[in-house]
Order: structure tokens, then sequence, then C-alpha cells
């Protein structure tokens, strides 16, 4: 057993204060993030020294005393190990110099080898080290079509039109790929879990691209097929499973599936709603809209009250935001928030 009460939230038990932590928790908008990143050219050279990894996953606990902790990595790790040659270049995002241009390009795709990922699985090592005892660590993946999405596109992109043109145009070899990525998040995963991590988050945070149809044939079929993977697995089936959808255009019972434990609700959905639908079976997280933090503490301290106040009986509520922490937010309003949640 566990005494801490983000995992005790996954399993449904209710808490008169709701366990926090943030999407994005560590990063940019943390002078103490800034102070560490100055030191490397590329964000993922930073992502390849594990015990640079673990101080960063561990200043966010340090500041607001957060009750669960994630793991400091990024979810293109999996297509970099591809081959695809990921870089983050300074104020523009991700790019691949080798993205997924054609059929050809996943029929002749190298084979996933687990070992160029074995930094991810150090960090997670060194990050439980240094962590308080009985502090959870999440581990995550982006969901399959999610990474296609960036491979397919090449980089971050306002309109992904790339993708979307493959996705019409060769949807066969678009399901190809989405298959051999599920099962590359499924041994990604399970090595996670094998090096310490105590639940996991899968992000489709591209599933705004796509349409009510379109969002159920080129993702939760691969998303339901990695958490089924990850459940008919001795070494993961124990292992919470939250899922992060943004905007989905679907209802949310049509969205959660069995092996779930929790959702992690975009900003834009209806949380009371949801807490009717989901009730008694599955744990809710999120759902305040990070752009709340740049308002006034009056204005934060009312939103996050509001919040607390729909979720006050339910059992299994795990505070968070709808999105991640953007850079622009100011440190100390997140301090107020957390006032707000735990007063
Ligand atoms: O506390 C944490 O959550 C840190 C670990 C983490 C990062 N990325 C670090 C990071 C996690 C869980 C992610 C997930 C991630 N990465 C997602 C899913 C979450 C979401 O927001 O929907 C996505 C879509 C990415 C892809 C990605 N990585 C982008 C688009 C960018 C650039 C712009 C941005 O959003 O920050 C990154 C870089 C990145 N990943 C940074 C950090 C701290 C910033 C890098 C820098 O300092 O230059």
């Amino acid at each position: 057993m566990n005494s801490s009460n983000f995992l005790k939230a996954l399993n449904l038990q209710k808490h008169d204060t709701p366990p926090i932590w943030l999407m994005r928790q560590a990063g940019r908008y943390l002078p103490e993030y800034q102070k560490i990143r100055r030191d490397y050219k590329n964000f993922l050279d930073m992502c390849k020294k594990p015990e640079i990894c673990a101080r960063l996953a561990l200043q966010p606990i340090e500041r607001y005393d957060l009750d669960a902790s994630i793991l400091f990595s990024d979810i293109l790790t999996v297509p970099d190990a591809f081959g695809l040659g990921l870089a983050f270049y300074e104020g523009e995002g991700p790019k691949f110099s080798n993205p997924i241009s054609e059929p050809e390009n996943i029929a002749n795709l190298k084979s996933f080898d687990l070992n160029t990922l074995d930094y991810v699985f150090r960090a997670v090592e060194e990050t439980k080290k240094i962590l308080p005892v009985d502090l959870p660590l999440i581990g995550f993946c982006g969901s399959p079509w999610t990474l296609a999405a960036y491979s397919i596109e090449g980089s971050g992109s306002k309109d992904f039109k790339k993708t979307k043109q493959f996705l019409s145009e060769q949807p066969q070899a678009l399901k190809d790929f989405l298959n051999i990525l599920t099962d590359a998040c499924f041994q990604y995963l399970k090595q996670q879990v094998l090096s310490g991590v105590n639940a996991i988050q899968i992000f489709d945070s591209w599933a705004d691209l796509l349409t009510t149809k379109d969002l159920e044939t080129f993702s939760l079929i691969y998303t339901r097929k990695l958490a089924q993977m990850l459940k008919d697995d001795h070494t993961t089936k124990k292992i919470p499973i939250i899922l992060f959808e943004k905007a989905p255009k679907m209802n949310i019972q049509d969205l959660v599936f069995k092996d779930l434990s929790c959702i992690s609700l975009y900003w834009q959905e209806d949380i009371k709603n949801a807490s009717t639908t989901l009730r008694n079976k599955l744990a809710i997280q999120g759902n305040l809209n990070p752009k709340v933090l740049l308002e006034s503490d009056e204005i934060i301290w009312n939103e996050t009250k509001k919040i607390c106040q729909i979720m006050k009986n339910y059992p299994g509520f795990i505070f968070n935001l709808g999105h991640g922490v953007t850079p622009n937010i100011d440190p100390k309003k997140v301090e107020v928030m957390i006032k707000a949640i735990r007063s």
C-alpha cells in the first residue's frame, strides 16, 4: 500500500483536499529552470542528462510541494528514436530533419531500439532517487496519433496541412505507422515502469485535428490498444493510466474506456457534466484554463474555488490545469491557485 493522495485519488478515493500537480509543471515559466536551460543550446541535449532531468523534475515539487512529479523528458523522444532527427530550435519549437513524407519512409523505418532511449530510463531512476519518499512519479508518452502527426508534419504547425493530406491520401500507410508507434510506446512505457514510474499519462495533444470519426479511427483505436497491451503485461497491469485529449470532438462517455484510471480534462470541457457521467467509474483531473493564471489573484482564487466546489464530493478528483502551464505565467500566480485549493 502507498500513502500518496495522488495514487489514492487514481483509485477513486475521496479527499478533503484534492492532490495537485500541473501539466508542464517543470519548464520555462520557472526561473530555476531557465538557469539550468541556459547551459544547453539544444533542449534534447539537456533531456539526455539523467541527473539534470532529475533536478528539473524536482524543482516544482520543492517550490510548491505538489502531490506528484512528472518525468522530465519529451513526447518526441520516441519519433527521434526512429531516426527522424529531432532538434529544438530557439523560439521555433521541435523540428525533424527526416520527417515522414511518403509511405516508403514508413516501410523503410529502422526498427525501434529501446536502448536508444536509455537516457530516459536513467532519468527515471535518478529522479526516483531524489524525490521525497512516497512522492509518485508520472511517466508519459505521446499518443500514437500525436507522435505520427509531429513525424509527418516535421514540426509544430497551425494547420497540420501535410498531416491531414497524408491521412486522406495514405490512410493505410498511416495505420501501419500508428501500429509501429503503438508497439514502440508500449515498450517505452513498460521500461519506464521497470525503472520506477508509478503512473502513466498519455498525451493526445493533437486530438483536436481530427473529426469525430477520424478521432476513433486514427487515435482512440491505437490508444486503447496501447492501454490493453499495458494491462495484459504483468509488469504494467497495475499501473494507473491517465489520458489527456486536447479538444476532442467527442462526448466524454465515448472517449473513455475501461483500462483508464483517469481522464485529464481539457479546459473547454464541462467538468460538471464529466463528473456526473464518470462518477465512480474514473478519476478526473484538470480543467482549469491555464490562461486564468494570467489574471488577477482574485480571479485566480475564484475560478479555482469554482472547480473545487463542483468536485468537492467526487471520489478521485485531482487538481490540474486544462492544458500545460505556459512560459508567460508568473510562478507566484501558481501559488495563489494552490493556496485556494488547499484552503
Ligand atoms: O513538467 C513537465 O511536464 C516536463 C516534461 C515535459 C516536457 N514536454 C518538457 C518540455 C512533458 C510531459 C512534455 C510533453 C509534451 N511535449 C507534449 C504534450 C503536452 C502538451 O502540452 O500537450 C507536447 C505536445 C510536446 C512537444 C513539445 N516539446 C513542444 C511543442 C515543445 C516546444 C514548445 C513548448 O511547448 O514548450 C517542446 C519543448 C519542451 N518540452 C520544453 C519543455 C520544458 C521547452 C524547451 C525549452 O526550454 O526550450
